[in-house]
């Protein structure tokens, strides 16, 4: 089933979620629902909060893209956490950011280059990934998400207050049309 993703300046993008206390069917079910808003958005990461539930859950897929593949895209490396918290972190990378809260803009953010993740996997079993590149960009994006933090919330102040202006501004504009 297709969820809604709340967009920027949705104030419900800013609360905090709280952690998941058994992972049963109904975590199983918005998973798979997650991935298939996610896949069919052609999105590479989404959080509960940003499908309006404020639960400790992400799913990601940064696997390698072809050119032209159909909507929705296909799984290739699907990742579901449950509770994810960076244990680790090593090194800064920046990389281009955008975010299917926030369309139509995208930004370099600095984050950690390697991160060790723990979490639980679909089945409530402990789970720990070691990602580098664009899985540990895409990881440290998403757990912000459960935090209520947006990419944007990591910009410069001055460049934050201008691009959420105007990020502000069009979504008005997209309301009244
Ligand atoms: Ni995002």
């Amino acid at each position: 089933m297709l969820l809604e993703i709340l967009k920027y300046p949705d104030p419900r993008l800013a609360d905090k979620s709280t952690p998941v206390a058994v992972v049963d069917d109904e975590i199983r079910t918005l998973i798979e629902n997650m991935f298939e808003t996610m896949y069919t958005a052609e999105g590479v990461g989404l959080a509960a909060p940003q499908v309006g539930v404020t639960k400790r859950i992400i799913v990601v897929d940064c696997g390698v893209r072809e050119e032209g593949e159909e909507t929705p895209l296909p799984p290739k490396e699907p990742i579901a956490i449950v509770n994810p918290v960076v244990a680790e972190g090593q090194g800064s990378i920046v990389w281009e950011e955008g975010c299917l809260s926030v369309p139509g803009y995208v930004d370099e953010v600095e984050r950690k280059a390697k991160v060790k993740v723990t979490g639980l996997d679909k089945n409530g079993e402990p789970l720990e990934i070691h990602a580098e590149g664009l899985l540990a960009v895409c990881l440290q994006h998403e757990i912000d998400h459960l935090e209520g933090v947006l990419f944007v919330d990591r910009l410069s102040r001055l460049k934050q207050s201008m691009v959420k202006k105007k990020l502000k501004k069009r979504a008005a504009e997209e309301a009244s049309a």
